[in-house]
């Protein structure tokens, strides 16, 4: 853990709604005092736990205080202070997402690519697309919006008109990569059902939050779109059929060699 930085600050976005601005490699985390009971939406790099408890501190609040998790994906930079929360906090992630992280599968959450293996912790909730989470001031519905991995989902607010998009989408229209389990076709597909929310802001997991969110939800499709056809080229140029051959020779079972008949001598 390092010490805390002042490289990090809080914005109030909405009564009761609050950012928690890092820089990377950690997200943001996002603070919802409920009524009366206080969400977190991501809990950041285990390493910039101190930061996120200063954070909280401002708000005269203490880490016991959090009283759910809920995780965007799996991702390291999005998931590792939770193991510093799990002992009083409920965790709900989507179920792609809880599967990783209770296999502790390092090649999809990425971890120790900067060295921060996943703590020891898992998801109490496995939640679905479309579950509701009632905070009493206000209600998050989930969507399951796989593409930067098989595990993101968006929370939407429907009265306020808010996203919290994770990595999903990013101010501008600016997509993520596309990492292991993930699929640039669900992508297109999560973007276009996003498009169709009524969304005064969105609140990505980095960089600055949307309040053009129309246009940049539009720039998104329309990106994506434009990175599936491009595949679709690059994946043509590519001798596939010899790599689909070779794949394929791997998995299946071997032919006996034909029985030969002994030849009279
Ligand atoms: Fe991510």
């Amino acid at each position: 853990m390092t010490n805390p930085t002042d490289k990090t600050s809080t914005v109030e976005l909405r009564p009761d709604i609050y950012q928690f601005r890092f820089g990377r490699p950690s997200s943001h985390c996002y603070l919802i005092k409920g009524k009366p009971k206080n969400v977190l939406i991501d809990t950041g790099t285990g390493a910039n736990f101190p930061n996120l408890v200063a954070r909280l501190a401002e708000l005269g609040l203490e880490p016991a205080d959090i009283h759910m998790i809920i995780l965007t994906h799996e991702h390291f930079d999005h998931i590792g202070s939770t193991a510093y929360l799990f002992n009083t906090a409920v965790v709900a992630a989507h179920p792609l997402a809880a599967n990783k992280i209770e296999l502790q599968d390092e090649f999809v959450m990425m971890g120790k690519y900067l060295d921060e293996p996943a703590g020891p912790f898992h998801a109490d909730i496995w939640i679905e697309g479309d579950a509701m989470i009632e905070l009493g001031n206000y209600h998050l519905r989930v969507l399951h919006t796989p593409g930067h991995c098989s595990g993101c989902i968006c929370l939407h607010e429907p009265d306020q008109g808010l996203l919290f998009t994770g990595d999903t989408v990013f101010a501008g229209g600016a997509l993520s990569g596309i990492f292991s389990s993930g699929s640039i076709s669900d992508y297109v597909h999560s973007l276009k059902r996003l498009s169709g929310l009524r969304v005064e802001e969105f609140y990505p997991g980095h960089g600055p939050i949307s309040k053009t969110p129309r246009q940049d939800m539009q720039k998104a499709v329309a990106d994506s779109c434009m990175l599936m056809e491009d595949s679709k080229v690059l994946f043509e140029a590519l001798d596939t059929k010899a790599t689909f051959r070779r794949l394929f020779a791997t998995v299946r079972k071997p032919k006996k060699p034909p029985q030969t008949e002994s030849q009279p001598e």
